[in-house]
């Protein structure tokens, strides 16, 4: 199957009521590891790359190596994302080379550190709607501001300082026209997301729910969705790392979130536990061993574990077959005549 629209990807995901796991890759590896589970579980899947992924593997190889997995798996529709737009420029450079899907992150400014006012991005995230669908691709916004830090991006903080505002998430969703709302709700990016398991007065799960109440058609996407199990952290200190003891978003939160609108849920902490942890085994057993690939393929068993468990807790498990690519010039058409809306549902308060 050819790259496919993240928007057909979501709104099948939305019929067929269940989460597509979009995980983050870096590298060859970590794109063998999710074909590998996307393949073993029947998923289609969303791959993304961060600004900082784009820089550390080159546009070009990364580019090449993600159609290289669309081209072994012709049965697997992948939309390709560019995670973490910082501005503009960034999700037009990633249009142009062929991405189908952006996320404008204009809750921040250029900087990606600073909080932006609504007006900043509302403007941003409208002008990028604008360019993305003229040409087909999906468009994810975010309003509130995340946790943490990835890649270099990110206000830092908690996640609770800028929990998004329902009545806030309604008017961007309307003034922006997005096809993907990521919302705040407690999450950060990172292993250090909560120092003991969430409750609700760090993982504002009601907060997704009263969202999902006043815009019930729209795609939420929960960010910093890493449950950093125990057993992964453990792996990594006993040969020899120092990982402080933390939490994540326990999965059954995620799928209480998939019940409730969420159609994309991101991860990327998990996978990189998961590599780690089997690299710095072999390295601590086997001293004596120098080639990459005696370390490289147990680290992409190991991410591969981790996502293929996912792919069945968030429900795309199985779904790979259920439809057929519609073509990025179809999708752009379907925006300019109306039949794939920009306008979110919007129920009463
Ligand atoms: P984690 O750090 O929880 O894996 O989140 C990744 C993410 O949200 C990427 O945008």
């Amino acid at each position: 199957m050819p790259l496919v629209s993240m928007r057909q990807l979501l709104d099948e995901a939305a019929k067929g009521g269940y989460g597509v796991g979009a995980f983050n890759v870096n590298d060859m590896e970590q794109i063998q590891a999710i074909m590998g589970a996307a393949k073993e579980t029947n998923s289609p899947v969303i791959i993304q790359a961060s600004r900082g992924a784009r820089q550390f593997a080159q546009d070009k190889y990364l580019f090449h190596l993600i159609l290289a997995a669309a081209e072994l798996n012709p049965e697997i529709p992948i939309a390709m994302h560019q995670d973490h737009g910082n501005s503009f420029e960034t999700c037009k450079s990633a249009i142009e080379l062929g991405y189908t899907s952006v996320m404008m992150d204009g809750s921040l400014k250029e900087d990606g550190k600073t909080p932006a006012t609504f007006e900043e991005n509302v403007a941003v995230t409208k002008k990028v709607v604008d360019f993305a669908h003229e040409r087909g691709v999906t468009v994810e916004g975010e309003i509130g501001v995340l946790g943490g830090v990835e890649d270099g991006h990110g206000a830092g903080g908690t996640g609770l300082e800028h929990i998004t505002d329902p009545d806030q998430a309604v008017e961007f969703a309307e003034l922006t026209g997005v096809d993907a709302l990521a919302i705040a709700i407690g999450t950060s990016h990172g292993a250090y997301k909560f120092s003991k398991k969430p409750d609700g007065s760090v993982l504002k799960m009601d907060v997704l729910i009263a969202i999902h109440k006043r815009l019930p058609n729209t795609h939420l996407v929960m960010h910093g969705s890493s449950s950093v199990p125990k057993d992964l952290q453990d792996v990594i200190n006993k040969y020899g790392g120092k990982l402080k003891e933390t939490w994540g978003v326990p999965v059954e939160e995620i799928q209480l979130g998939i019940r409730n609108g969420v159609r994309k849920v991101n991860v990327d902490t998990d996978n990189r536990l998961a590599m780690t942890g089997a690299i710095r085994k072999v390295l601590w057993e086997t001293p004596e061993k120098f080639d990459p690939r005696d370390y490289m393929k147990p680290a992409r068993e190991a991410m591969q574990k981790v996502v293929s468990l996912r792919m069945a807790q968030f429900g795309q498990a199985g779904h790979a077959g259920d439809y057929k690519a519609v073509t990025i010039a179809e999708i752009a058409k379907g925006y300019k005549d109306g039949s794939l809306s920009t306008k979110p549902l919007v129920a009463a308060r």
